[in-house]
């Protein structure tokens, strides 16, 4: 009797316990922060810490890749840096693998947030931290904590930027303009996209700003895959298509690879270039700011989120909860967040952005 009394208590033990551990709160803890985060206990200081990064769309995840690898090298842990070329199954697979490995904390930056709930369910069921990486993952309560430039903030200040721009160059409107967005699966690009319209859709109510295309909505803004081909085919279209007689004054784009393939496209149309907006502070884009041709970029210094990142994993090593100074809502819940602040760069303050980065200060000479 004793006995039985003995196994029914264990079952109902376990049965609690796989509850628990179905439901992501079952792991082994030390601590919990009050929006419902949990620390990892702490881990080998040599443990096995997953990256996933998307594909390699623009010069910062290119960095990201060599920045994690030493990171990670120096901080004495065991990195797995993975890039999804081969799209959302290739990254879905990618971070499969290093939960069978065992990788105590995956930090990803997704290709397309919304389509890992599966992967990140299975890698916090087998105990490992997540961490979103510059992209948010979406709809899902197995993501802890997200670190990142503040996209919304991007985006304001490139809106500020192309009406700035266009004022220096034409002290009154109304100016014609074109909008661009990035990848409808990036999580990042709506928010770019409404951050640059809480400052750029007053002006066009107003009469300041007329997209003469009629195109103002983010779907048809959206520029598939962050591909310069895509961008650099519609700029055509809307050249071709709005701009026979009227001038075009400014282009609204999210980033430097676009920013370059919508001058391409003027250029080629043998118009005057107009005010053109970006992101990155990729080389190229440097240095066609600093030659008058793209008016702005961003600087989001790749190497500052990565040892965030890397810091967030030595504190989760450590036991510790990571600082964070935000929440990000996902659809699910809201992720702690740490935000670094994007800064805006034109030709005038690109040496002082710039003075600390040893490849872009020289261009800027
Ligand atoms: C990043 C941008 C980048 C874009 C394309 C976004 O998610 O935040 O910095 O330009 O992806 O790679």
């Amino acid at each position: 009797m004793l006995k039985l009394n003995k196994s029914v208590k264990t079952i109902a033990v376990l049965a609690a316990a796989s509850a628990l551990a179905l439901t992501g709160c079952g792991r082994a803890d030390t601590g919990s922060s009050a929006n419902g985060s949990s620390a990892a206990a702490g881990f080998a200081k040599d443990a096995e810490i997953g990256v996933a990064l998307p594909q390699k769309t623009s010069e910062n995840w290119v960095l990201a890749e060599s920045l994690f690898n030493n990171g990670l090298k120096t901080a004495g842990f065991k990195g797995d840096v993975q890039f999804a070329n081969g799209g959302v199954s290739d990254q879905q697979n990618q971070i499969s693998s290093m939960v069978t490995k065992g990788a105590k904390v995956i930090i990803v930056g997704a290709i397309d947030g919304a389509q890992l709930g599966t992967q990140l369910k299975q890698a916090k069921d087998a105990g490992a931290t997540i961490i979103a990486y510059d992209r948010l993952l979406l709809n899902t309560e197995n993501v802890d904590y997200y670190v990142a430039y503040d996209n919304y903030k991007v985006g304001q200040l490139q809106g500020q930027a192309l009406l700035d721009g266009m004022k220096a160059k034409k002290p009154s409107g109304p100016y014609n303009i074109e909008l661009f967005a990035g990848s409808p699966d990036d999580a990042n690009a709506k928010v770019f996209f409404d951050g640059a319209m809480n400052v750029l859709q007053p002006k066009i109510d107003d009469g300041t700003l007329k997209v003469v295309s009629g195109q103002k909505s983010f779907e048809q803004a959206v520029t598939q895959g962050w591909k310069a081909e895509n961008a650099q085919k519609r700029m055509d279209t809307l050249l071709a298509g709005s701009y026979t007689s009227a001038a075009l004054d400014g282009v609204l784009s999210p980033n430097d690879t676009l920013a370059r393939a919508i001058l391409t496209s003027v250029k080629a149309a043998g118009k005057p270039l107009p005010i053109v907006t970006g992101q990155d502070s990729e080389v190229e884009s440097v240095k066609s700011i600093m030659a008058g041709e793209q008016y702005s970029t961003i600087n989001k210094d790749t190497s500052a989120l990565v040892t965030q990142a890397i810091g967030m994993v030595k504190d989760l090593q450590a036991g510790k909860t990571p600082p964070t100074n935000a929440e990000a809502d996902n659809g699910t819940k809201k992720v702690p967040t740490f935000y670094l602040k994007p800064v805006i760069v034109t030709k005038a303050n690109a040496a002082e952005a710039y003075a600390n980065d040893k490849v872009l200060a020289p261009l800027t000479k």
